[in-house]
């Protein structure tokens, strides 16, 4: 039986499980997904039985995403420029690690938003932690014009900029209009309208009724700001998207089938989602 995994610590909250679950059931796959706590000491041990063929591969979540990026062979550009891996697998006896963050938030706008492309768009983002570095990294491999990093913390937008190069840039938060009413892709990277968090407390009365205004936030499912963009009349995606497609490559690696995310698949985690509030 083929088994994958996620790892983290904590790990308990983790809806991978629930997502794979539904796919090996869907394509009568005889695998199984773990869920395995790992202490950040026990990162090493842990990759060795992955090494050793105990797992095809796992997911891999907070603390661990940057600490495996360095312990793993990293096959492609933008996992290495991301400097983060969420998803490692099995190659001629070597572990592989990969970021599928960025092209899940790519493929969840692309679901949500029929016929949109990456190509030519111009994006502002709001943060610039770990989860703004991914979607960068994948927008810019999709060939957008130009990513503004808006951040509180404005030197680390600038940063991460350099990073990057060209075509992103940094902007501070405080004077974020005029980089809205330039955006044809507007996302929200940070915390803020989580459940438990303060809301995003930000005018869309600049940004053009044709922006794509996306949340990775997923609990709630509608946050503030996609209610605000929904009553303008603009196109919302919420971040459910991201966590589902996200899954997707790596369930193709393990598993040997490219699986769907499917309608059902949505309003299984919806309603796990829900009954957690
Ligand atoms: P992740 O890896 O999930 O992206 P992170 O690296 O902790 O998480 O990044 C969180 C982002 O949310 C940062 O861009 C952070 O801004 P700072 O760089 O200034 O810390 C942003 N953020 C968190 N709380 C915020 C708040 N109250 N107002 C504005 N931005 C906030």
């Amino acid at each position: 039986m083929t088994a994958a995994c996620v790892i983290g610590w904590p790990i308990a909250h983790s809806r991978s499980p629930m997502i794979h679950g539904y796919w090996l059931k869907r394509y009568g796959i005889d695998g199984r997904y773990d869920r395995v706590p790992v202490r950040p000491e026990e990162l090493d041990q842990f990759l060795e039985r992955v090494r050793e063929g105990e797992y095809a591969g796992c997911n891999v979540t907070i603390p661990h995403k940057e600490a495996v990026f360095g312990k793993v062979r990293i096959a492609d550009p933008a996992t290495r420029r991301i400097g983060a891996v969420n998803t490692v697998y099995r190659k001629d006896g070597e572990l592989v690690g990969r970021n599928t963050d960025g092209l899940g938030f790519i493929l969840s706008v692309k679901s949500a938003i029929p016929g949109w492309s990456a190509d030519g768009a111009r994006v502002a983002i709001l943060g610039a932690g770990g989860a703004a570095r991914a979607i960068v990294a994948a927008l810019i491999e999709e060939g957008a014009r130009s990513v503004t990093l808006i951040n509180r913390t404005l030197e680390r937008a600038e940063a991460l900029a350099r990073h990057f190069g060209s075509p992103v840039s940094a902007a501070p938060w405080d004077n974020m209009q005029d980089r809205l009413s330039e955006a044809d892709l507007l996302v929200n990277t940070t915390s803020l309208g989580m459940a438990h968090n303060p809301p995003l407390d930000i005018s869309l009365s600049s940004i053009s009724k044709r922006t794509i205004v996306a949340d990775i936030v997923y609990s709630p499912l509608e946050t503030p700001l996609l209610k605000a963009a929904r009553a303008r009349g603009n196109p919302a995606v919420d971040g459910l998207g991201m966590l589902l497609h996200q899954a997707a490559p790596g369930f193709e690696l393990w598993f040997g089938v490219r699986p769907e995310v499917t309608p059902e698949l949505r309003a299984l985690l919806v309603a796990d989602l829900e009954a957690a509030r």
